[in-house]
């Protein structure tokens, strides 16, 4: 699924209620149309003093709603018209009085009319809310927080950094990214719901002295989209990365390694308490068995005059056999990257691993691009899930791995 149909199909009614985050709706409306979606924009009076309904219109390609007594809808009703257009109801930015007004179920202006007059469960309520920190912490706002989520509204975000106001707290509108990005996972069933994901991605790093190591290709772009498909499915994901220069996908846990070893003490102490252990990661099979304490030189000064230096292997641990050997272990997935014969050696892997689902790919073909193949390997026998962009085929192998977890004696 390439980025412009993540939303494809989706019809999306934007409520911008008053704040200076208003300027970053603008972006939003951008976003969500170039992910597929339409956008009816529908804006507050106070928003109106932070952004123009022509600014929104323009962007929208629709009018823009604003007055519960509009005569130009043919039956006088907006607040019942929209939301029965729409899939879901986003109010960005949320005002800290909006939200107020929320949880007092008011109806004196189109947008809290509208919010209220909602089918909840055809048309369901996003907000996100954007005010200054001292608002957000306020107990009124806390307390309005914990009933419009009892009410059934999800809450995203606010994040956290500098304020229009010049502080710095929580309290910020989530940027406009973020938020398609909620909005997209908002959409994917929650195939994972209550489950622990452990997953690890990206290559190891072997230091050989201070400048130089051992490493491979992968780039960790499969391994995130995994880790960010789990998350969008539901589950609570820990993510164990080797270095990649690579976003963490939101709501996901993040912990950064550099080696094998380091990879394997991050996963083995953590693994019992998962449901799932997805082993991603291209680990170093070898590591120096020694590391230089300083830059080995050319000129000979660390090593025998004039040679090329050499230095001895050791063998790093199998972090994917090792937690499949665990007495309470997860159910484990590993990858097999290779360059020819696939099947043959996904099927040994799955047997020497001691695992119940090998998911093969064609190394060389894969690395650092956004697409792949993935040929699924277990006991019963084997599915191609054919060559995509990798987010969707991170999508499918979740399905794969829920059903599996369901089907579990
Ligand atoms: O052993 P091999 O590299 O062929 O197997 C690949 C699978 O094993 C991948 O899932 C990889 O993440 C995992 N692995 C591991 N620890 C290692 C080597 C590989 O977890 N030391």
């Amino acid at each position: 699924m390439s980025e412009s149909t993540q939303l494809a199909g989706k019809h999306v009614l934007l409520g911008l209620s008053g704040g200076i985050a208003c300027y970053k709706s603008a972006e939003l409306v951008r976003l969500l149309i170039k992910a597929g979606a339409t956008v009816q924009v529908m804006m507050s009076e106070a928003a109106e003093a932070f952004i123009t309904p022509v600014t929104m219109q323009a962007l929208s390609n629709q009018p823009v709603l604003m007055s519960q007594w509009d005569a130009r809808e043919p039956n006088n009703m907006a607040h019942i018209n929209a939301t029965r257009r729409a899939d879901v109801m986003l109010v960005a930015p949320a005002s800290a009085d909006f939200i107020a007004k929320l949880v007092q179920g008011r109806a004196d202006d189109l947008l809290s009319l509208t919010a209220l007059a909602r089918p909840a469960e055809r048309c369901p309520l996003l907000v996100a809310p954007a005010m200054n920190r001292e608002m957000w912490a306020h107990p009124a706002t806390q307390r309005n927080i914990a009933q419009l989520r009892a009410d059934g509204a999800v809450v995203l975000g606010p994040g956290n950094g500098d304020q229009a106001c010049g502080e710095i707290g929580d309290g910020r509108m989530l940027e406009a990214a973020e938020l398609r990005d909620e909005l997209i996972a908002f959409f994917q069933p929650k195939l994972l719901a209550g489950k622990q994901l452990l997953i690890t991605a990206g290559p190891t790093f072997e230091p050989i002295d201070p400048v130089r190591g051992l490493t491979n290709r992968s780039s960790g772009k499969m391994g995130f989209a995994i880790a960010r498909a789990a998350a969008e499915a539901g589950a609570e994901v820990t993510l164990v990365a080797g270095p990649v220069h690579l976003a963490t996908p939101r709501g996901v846990r993040r912990v950064d390694v550099q080696t094998a070893l380091q990879m394997y003490d991050a996963v083995l102490p953590r693994a019992a308490a998962h449901d799932v252990f997805i082993a991603t990661a291209a680990v170093a099979d070898w590591r120096p068995a020694q590391i230089n304490e300083h830059k080995i030189k050319k000129d000979g000064s660390s090593a025998s005059a004039s040679a090329a230096p050499s230095f001895e292997l050791t063998e790093n641990p199998d972090i994917l056999a090792a937690v499949a050997a665990l007495a309470d272990r997860p159910f484990c997935v590993g990858f097999a990257a290779e360059s020819r014969d696939l099947l043959k050696h996904a099927r040994e892997k799955l047997l020497r691993k001691g695992v119940p689902l090998i998911v093969g790919n064609l190394g060389p073909a894969t690395f650092g691009r956004d697409d792949n193949a993935l040929l699924l390997v277990d006991a019963q026998g084997q599915r191609e899930l054919l060559h995509n962009d990798k987010l969707s085929l991170a999508r499918e192998l979740i399905r794969e791995i829920a059903t599996r977890l369901h089907d579990k004696p």
